[in-house]
Parts: C-alpha cells; structure tokens; sequence
C-alpha cells in the first residue's frame, strides 16, 4: 500500500522512476566530476601572469569551453529529448471501450463510467476500479477549485482545471489497490481527499461495472426499510443520489453502491459499520469543513440508516 512512485506498479509510474534514476546518476557523476575538477583547480599550479599572453597555458580557456558550455548544452539537451520522449510515452489516450470522466470536488471525486451508450454508465465515487493490463481513458474535471489526479504507483499527476478537460491514461500491470491523492492544494481538507484505485482482472471488473449500473437494491429487512425512510425524508437526496429511488442529486456521492466501497468521506475511514455511523452522526468532527451537514438524528435512526445505506451494494 505504499505509495511510493520508486516503486511502479504500471507502465506510466514506471517510465517516470526509469526517468528519476537517470536524472539521479547523471547528477551523481556530474557532482563527483565538478568535485574532482574543483580539487584539481585547488592544487594546480598557477598561472604564470609575467609570461607574455601567447605563451600562456591554453588550459584554462579550453576548460571553460570544453566543461562550461559544451558539456552542459549536451547533457541538457539529452535530457530534455529523454523527458519529451517519456511524457509523451505517459500521455495521450487509452484503448479502454469507455472514459472514466473525474470530477474534482472539495473534497472528493465523483467517478463516472461513460460508455457510449448511456445506459451503460455507472457512477461512484473516490474509488476507480480498473481491468488490470488495460490503458483506461481518464476525463478529469473540476467543480470548484483546481484539484490533482495523482496515483503515484501508476502514474503521473494530473491536474483538474475548473472550466476544462484534462486527459490521461492508468495502467496497473497486477492486481491490487493503489492509493491515491490530490496532489494540489485545494482548501482545508486538502490532504483528506484521498481515493483508491481498485485494479482487478478484466472479468471480475466487468462483473463489477455490470452491478454498479443497477439501479439500488431495495431494502430487505425492517430495518434497511426504517432506514431508507429516514434517509429519503431528512434532507439526505438534497445532495446525494441513490438511483431508483427519487434521491437524484449529484451535489456529493452517488450511493448508489456506497456499500461495496473500500472507504467513506474520501478514504478518510475504512468502510465498516462503525466508522459509517460515526461519519453520519457527526460528519463536521471527522473531517471539519466539508459539506455534509450534522443531521440530528435518534440512536435508533442512526442505526437504522446506517443499515440501509450498507446495504446498498
Ligand atoms: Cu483537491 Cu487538494
């Protein structure tokens, strides 16, 4: 679960840290070469100024060309064809039949599966699951402020400009979960805007996206039905969406599916029962600032709520 982009789990982290070590032992040699050269200029001997000038030592002058313009002009423009190259091996489209479209929001991501076809699309959110091997198509968009798409172990960043789109490609080469940040500062709960990526081999994602475009499941028990009153009826569908119910609005996560995901409130707490209801009954301790209101609740509704909405899978 380290997100370390030294250690690349996909072909665009991968091309960076190749870039990252090249960068590190050119500068390495380049220091150990400046070093020595500044030793040698330390104990040389000096030069000779009562000598007239065309007997003098041309060293000096050829040092100046050789290791102070011609040596760096080569090496920088090097380097800066390799950083091309590698950027423009890391960007550009992927080969995925749908887009991921991102929009960044203070403080989480809304992530929408776009087909083609409408009806095909799926919605959640600060979780992107993807088919392992694949090169997926990501949309990324702001609502607010600008964000940054960073997955270190599977790619560059990617910022999220308000009033445009950006585009990028993941991979993940094995499956696995991939933290994920916002790498641009974007107010209080900047650093708890988290995600995950879910990369999972190409038939279970497809049993994955096949159940996310279900519309929700209807409550089973008593309990899953008080709750689901109580959330239709105490403001919750002014902001959230559980589709099939008439709780349409996408001012904050679809919850749809909430119950299938691996964290809440931007991988702020792990998906349990407890961390559930502490989230509803208080969402201003866990993470001040952000836009879900307290909503006072009775214990028993709370329970109940919680309930419905982890049922919701
Ligand atoms: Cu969004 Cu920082």
């Amino acid at each position: 679960m380290n997100p370390s982009t030294l250690d690349p789990r996909g072909p665009g982290a991968g091309a960076i840290a190749e870039l990252w070590w090249v960068l590190f032992y050119v500068s390495l040699i380049i220091t150990v070469l400046t070093l020595a050269a500044l030793g040698y200029a330390i104990f040389r001997r000096r030069v000779d100024w009562r000598l007239p000038s065309d007997e003098q030592d041309r060293g000096p002058t050829r040092a100046i060309v050789f290791a102070g313009i011609l040596f760096p002009a080569i090496v920088i423009s090097g380097l800066f064809i390799y950083v091309v190259i590698t950027y423009r091996a890391i960007t550009g489209p992927g080969d995925t039949p749908f887009t991921v479209r991102i929009i960044g929001a203070k403080w989480w991501w809304d992530v929408i599966y776009e087909y083609d076809s409408p009806i095909l699309n799926a919605r959640t959110a600060n979780e992107v699951r993807i088919p392992v091997g694949r090169r997926v198509s990501i949309a990324l968009e702001s609502r607010d402020v600008i964000h940054s798409f960073w997955v270190p172990r599977l790619q560059g960043k990617m910022d999220l400009v308000p009033g445009r789109t950006n585009r990028i490609w993941i991979q993940a080469d094995s499956p696995g979960v991939y933290r994920g940040q916002c790498a641009e500062f974007c107010g209080l709960q900047h650093a708890r805007m988290a995600f995950y990526v879910v990369a999972m081999e190409e038939n279970e994602f497809e049993e994955w996206i096949a159940a996310q475009r279900q519309p929700a499941a209807a409550p089973q028990s008593d309990a899953e039905r008080r709750g689901r009153d109580v959330y239709l009826t105490r403001g919750c569908p002014l902001c959230h969406a559980v589709r099939g119910t008439e709780s349409l609005a996408h001012a904050a996560p679809d919850l749809t599916h909430v119950g299938s995901r691996l964290s809440i409130a931007a991988g702020v707490l792990p998906n349990t029962r407890g961390h559930m209801a502490g989230w509803i009954s208080n969402p201003q301790q866990i993470k001040p600032g952000s836009y879900m209101p307290r909503i006072p609740l009775e214990p028993a509704e709370l329970q109940d709520i919680v309930s419905y909405v982890l049922s919701l899978r």
